[in-house]
């Protein structure tokens, strides 16, 4: 690597480096072959493309000459609309959510670095459970603000608890974020709990930003009732990814919804981040929502079977914490050795590539017991209902490496 002539960012030198390439680089020395593939598990990426009738919908709109110029900052009005009708079915119909409640964004990573700009400084706190997400510590490491971590713990289905959480509020905590159903542990938080943390915040005159990234892969119907109580503007924030409903992660599309009151500072993240969010995606998809409802569902049921077929085949001495959406979060059965250490190991031998509870954590915060530090994240979307079965039966085969599990 060539030296450089000038200083880094220092808020740059002290963020991770991105979690997935480091399980790409241990998965890049498996001697895969065609009859023992490698089996990626590590990204929570769609395994399918989108259908034909949106591949159609974006050609057509990127052959058109008048859709080169920019969008509004917040983006195509139909597909604000179109998104406002879309969560009304997803949350209720009778949920408040207008089109003026609506930023398209260029993906919900970008969506959430645009919100907490418009709601924290450099230095105020930001309350996230852990694991968390990684990129929202790195996004908040970035913009030199402080991710302060609410431990979750499998013994109560790693979901969030209110009364630590109050512990943890200090005069510069200015908002709390939480992802449901969860990246990485797949958990999905209760109705119930996530008006309890929107009071929460409500009481401490702080955000409450939940990244509902998967809310269309849950099958036992709408995620919560914010969008119900009349009053949801004053403290929450949601973040949507059209990534993975949609399964266009390359085209990069997210939403912020949120108070126009809030959005109205929002444009101004916004516009220096973006100026606007892709535009023939958006002018693609604006019309095909409602068709596409029966693509989402379908994916849905499909992603419950993965889930269950996973379940079934996995060696009995792997024990899944939670599951859900996209992700398992599984405890590995080598006592003494960290998660760390078996995905390594399973990517560069086994030809499994997953990630472990170290990468969505923060590496100085408190250490992890020998039990804590057996959870690994397996994306059971990124594969097909084949391969995860190959996967379990390759996890058979750890015993090898590690022993037993005694
Ligand atoms: C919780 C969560 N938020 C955001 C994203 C990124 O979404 P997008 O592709 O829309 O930026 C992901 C992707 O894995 C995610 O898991």
């Amino acid at each position: 690597m060539s030296r450089l002539g000038f200083r880094l960012s220092r808020s740059v030198l002290s963020t991770i480096s991105p979690p997935i390439a480091r399980a790409y680089e241990w998965a890049a020395s498996y001697p895969a072959t065609p009859h023992r593939p490698l089996l990626d598990m590590s990204q929570g990426s769609p395994g399918i493309p989108p259908p034909q009738v949106v591949r159609d919908a974006l050609a057509k709109a990127s052959s058109d000459t008048t859709g080169y110029r920019y969008l509004p900052v917040l983006g195509d009005e139909g597909l604000r609309q179109g998104l406002a009708v879309e969560m009304k079915r997803a949350y209720g119909q009778d949920s408040d959510i207008l089109q003026e409640d609506v930023a398209i964004t260029a993906g919900c990573n970008l969506a959430f670095v645009a919100a907490v700009m418009a709601l924290a400084d450099a230095g105020d706190e930001v309350i996230l459970p852990i694991p968390w997400y990684f990129n929202h510590q790195m996004s908040l490491n970035l913009l030199g603000m402080k991710a302060v971590p609410l431990p979750t713990f499998a013994s109560n289905g790693f979901l969030p608890s209110i009364e630590v959480c109050r512990r943890l509020i200090s005069p510069k905590t200015r908002a709390i974020v939480l992802v449901t159903p969860n990246n990485p542990t797949g958990s999905t938080y209760p109705a119930t709990l996530l008006d309890d943390f929107l009071t929460l915040a409500q009481e401490h005159k702080i955000a409450l930003v939940i990244d509902e990234t998967y809310r269309d892969f849950i099958p036992t119907g709408a995620p919560h009732n914010i969008f119900s109580n009349t009053q949801w503007r004053s403290n929450f924030v949601h973040l949507f990814s059209f990534s993975k409903s949609y399964c266009v992660p390359g085209l990069r599309l997210g939403a912020i919804v949120g108070s126009p009151t809030f959005l109205a500072q929002v444009v101004t993240t916004l516009d220096c981040l973006q100026i606007c969010a892709p535009r023939q995606i958006q002018v693609a998809l604006a019309p095909l929502l409602p068709s596409l409802r029966g693509f989402i569902t379908e994916n849905s049921a499909a992603l419950q079977h993965r889930h269950a077929l996973f379940r079934d085949n996995l060696p009995s001495t792997w024990i899944i914490g939670s599951q859900g959406a996209y992700y398992a979060f599984v405890k590995h059965p080598y006592q003494g050795i960290s998660a760390e250490v078996v995905c390594k190991q399973l990517a560069m031998e086994i030809g499994v590539a997953t990630l472990p509870i170290s990468f969505f954590r923060d590496e100085n915060g408190t250490v992890l017991n020998e039990e804590e530090d057996r959870w690994i994240r397996f994306s059971v979307a990124n594969v097909d209902d084949e391969k995860v079965i190959q996967v379990c039966q390759r996890l058979a085969e750890c015993d090898k490496i590690f022993g037993d599990g005694t």
